[in-house]
């Protein structure tokens, strides 16, 4: 049994560690939380955790797991699965993993230094069976001319924004803001069916917390293009789509995939989606214990390098939208100031 340890106590955990304990593959060992008394709290919903740490050093030094999920704001990201990297604890990092391509390559070197440990992007949509169908279906078109993809869903955090106050996923300060959640999934998508745009720009609705609150991303590509349609201080419920020639590929969601079809233009739909596992993140669960029962063979390795490759890509695509629509994080001008003292040295 793999043990787990997490960082950060919101309805997010507690679905992974439901979806990891599906799995029967893994066990929550170690809470580590800001406060004692949440830690407590968190782990009294599950029998496995012994373990309750409100100091983060404590928590990886003597806490016994092997894996550290972590889902706290996306801006300390970064630091934290560094630190697990260093304490040789596994990691499983909510997506965005990262702010900018700055904090992905030291990852990614780190990660060089230290290749018994794996590091995996919590994407989960794209472990799911109905994903592998698109891209399937992807693979089978004789020529591919555009998407038009959406995830526009309205924040329960975004009444805190009219109301004056800037929650960590409206803030600069945290990384956050509409392009770089909600556009996580969407680029993510585009990534892996279409491979990495020539170039790709944002027009973003700003909030006056400093980041986009939505927008829409055009990702150019050799011949076609893939329109990203993005809010989260509005709901939509328009479906993603694919271009052929004439079939299309349409899906009820562009990341939720409940129903896609290959629909041929001439009237006849095949259904490709099959029943989606109740707790969407079940299927990276599975994956990532999967991978990891499997350390030391090549094939886990593979999987754990090509994983991180499509992470690095999306790190890098987003990064390029907030450049386009002047979106600046707290992190980004960190990221600056390291480089420039070590151009200086
Ligand atoms: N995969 C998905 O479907 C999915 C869905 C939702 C969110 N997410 C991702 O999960 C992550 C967490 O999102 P969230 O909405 O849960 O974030 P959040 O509520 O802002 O913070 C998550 C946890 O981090 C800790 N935290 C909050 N503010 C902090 C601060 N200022 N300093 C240090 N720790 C702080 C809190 O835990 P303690 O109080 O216990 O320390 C909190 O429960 C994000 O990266 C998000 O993108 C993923």
């Amino acid at each position: 049994m793999l043990k787990l340890g997490i960082i950060g106590t919101n309805w997010i955990t507690e679905q992974f560690v439901h979806a990891a304990h599906e799995t029967g593959k893994w066990e929550l060992t170690a809470v580590y939380s800001r406060t004692l008394e949440k830690a407590n709290q968190f782990g009294d919903k599950f029998a496995s955790t012994s373990e309750f740490f409100d100091n983060l050093d404590d928590f990886f030094a003597q806490g016994s797991f092997d894996t550290v999920y972590i889902a706290s704001p996306n801006s300390l990201h970064f630091e934290q699965a560094k630190q697990a990297i260093l304490a040789g604890k596994d990691v499983i990092v909510e997506k965005p993993a990262c702010s900018n391509p700055f904090e992905m390559k030291q990852l990614q070197r780190l990660l060089d230094q230290n290749p018994d440990t794996f590091l995996f992007e919590a994407a989960r949509h794209v472990h799911e069976p109905n994903f592998r169908a698109v891209t399937k279906a992807v693979e089978g078109l004789n020529v591919v001319q555009g998407a038009t993809l959406t995830y526009a869903k309205y924040s329960s955090r975004y009444d805190a924004v009219l109301n004056g106050e800037e929650p960590n996923i409206f803030s600069p300060d945290f990384s956050g803001g509409c392009v770089q959640d909600l556009g996580v999934y969407l680029v993510y998508d585009a990534i892996v069916w279409f491979g990495m745009p020539g170039s790709a720009e944002y027009h973003a609705t700003m909030l006056t917390t400093g980041v986009d609150g939505k927008g829409v991303a055009i990702l150019h590509y050799n011949g076609f293009d893939v329109t990203l349609n993005l809010a989260k201080n509005v709901n939509s419920y328009l479906p993603g789509e694919i271009y052929g020639l004439k079939e299309t590929i349409r899906m009820d969601h562009s990341s939720d995939l409940n129903e896609v079809y290959l629909d041929d233009g001439a009237g006849n739909k095949t259904l490709l989606s099959v029943p989606q596992a109740e707790n969407p993140m079940l299927a990276e669960a599975n994956e990532f214990a999967d991978v990891l029962n499997d350390k030391g063979s090549n094939d886990a390795k593979q999987l754990e390098e090509d994983w991180l490759a499509y992470a690095v890509q999306v790190n890098k695509v987003l990064y390029e939208l907030r450049q386009s629509a002047h979106i600046k994080f707290k992190a980004d001008r960190v990221a600056e100031e390291v480089e420039e003292e070590n151009d200086e040295s």
